[in-house]
């Protein structure tokens, strides 16, 4: 599934994920502006896919400068990606392609050419995540036996990236080579990533997928109904603390008390070697309306006070190993984690 992103003519199409699994339309962009919307409206989420969109907006502002007939300077490129960069704080896959865009720019500074240069390079980090997606799925493969039950959290899918996907590449490698797999989809409030995506992913694929309530993480693992957990990752800090989809930090919790292996599988541009832990992550915090209502139905008293963190940290501890597309990190993670640089 590779067409929920695609280049044509000038414009950036986005498959339109807050209608999915229900309707299959698509956003059409032109401009930054029409850019960031999507991303703060959620048209399009998850962490690598936030990256490759951005750098797709980039080419759309010099495509507009140049339609202003203005030659394209370095403080425009600046102008752009500081625009983008305001959208949502702590997926640095975003921050890091649009730092990968600023240094093609400087590149190719000056050249007549420059929205295509600028178009090859985003076209480039697009195919460059498929690319690491299925390198790391194959590593990550070897981890699964024939026969496990796997949580997944959130939606880190074909979706959430440039296709393919991390978390759900890992368990779509391992189902290709013929294991038999199933796996529990948490719903993932508020925007239900788990139902809507990550089971209508998986089902496409023919993969045995149970959607359930992330409260159940506790008793399964308890009755032993699942053996392994696999999830993405928006920021992973040196030392392995890592930032997902909230409610992520109580599943790996829960995972611990009953030894079931907690894997986290992302590119190398999730990591963030600027940060020595989890304590310098962003956090970002969306409008309390997406937890008080679902679509336009209120689900609590109008006036009720609420909050919504769309991220938490897992503290490294929790985590077994990291999957790569460069391979399976190992502790100490801290040594490991710096040599992929
Ligand atoms: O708010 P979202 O949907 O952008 O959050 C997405 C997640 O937390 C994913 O698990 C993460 O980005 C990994 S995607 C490969």
């Amino acid at each position: 599934m590779t067409d929920h992103i695609y280049w044509k003519n000038g414009s950036l199409y986005l498959l339109d994920q807050r209608e999915l699994p229900f309707k299959k339309t698509y956003v059409r962009c032109t401009t930054v502006r029409d850019v960031t919307a999507a991303i703060n409206n959620m048209t399009v989420r998850g962490a690598p896919l936030l990256g490759i969109v951005a750098a797709y907006g980039v080419v759309l502002g010099v495509m507009e400068k140049k339609k202003a007939k203005r030659t394209v300077r370095g403080s425009d490129i600046a102008g752009i990606t500081r625009v983008l960069g305001r959208t949502r704080p702590t997926a640095v896959n975003l921050f890091w392609a649009l730092k990968r865009m600023t240094d093609a720019f400087e590149r190719y500074e000056g050249d007549k050419d420059i929205a295509e240069d600028m178009l090859g390079e985003a076209i480039a980090i697009h195919v460059e995540d498929i690319e690491n997606n299925r390198m790391l799925s194959l590593y990550g493969a070897e981890l699964i036996g024939d026969g496990d039950t796997i949580m997944t959290h959130c939606n880190a899918g074909a979706l959430a990236t440039g296709g393919y996907g991390t978390a759900l590449g890992v368990i779509r490698a391992a189902h290709e080579s013929g294991k038999r797999i199933k796996v529990f989809s948490t719903e993932t409030r508020p925007y239900m990533q788990g139902s809507r995506l990550t089971v209508w992913e998986l089902m496409e694929e023919g993969i045995n997928v149970e959607l359930v309530p992330e409260n159940h993480a506790g008793l399964l693992f308890s009755r032993g109904f699942v053996n392994k957990v696999i999830v993405g990752a928006d920021r992973i800090a040196l030392n392995g603390d890592t930032a997902n989809k909230v409610g992520t930090f109580m599943i790996a919790l829960a995972a611990s008390e009953y030894k079931v292996p907690f894997f986290v599988a992302a590119p190398v541009s999730t990591f963030d070697r600027s940060i020595g832990d989890g304590t310098f992550i962003d956090i970002e915090e969306r409008s309390a309306r997406e937890v008080k209502y679902l679509d336009d139905r209120l689900l609590t008293v109008r006036n009720a006070k609420a909050r919504y963190y769309a991220f938490d940290i897992t503290p490294s501890r929790y985590v077994t190993n990291f999957i790569t597309e460069k391979g399976i990190i190992e502790k100490p993670f801290k040594k490991y984690i710096k040599m992929l640089f």
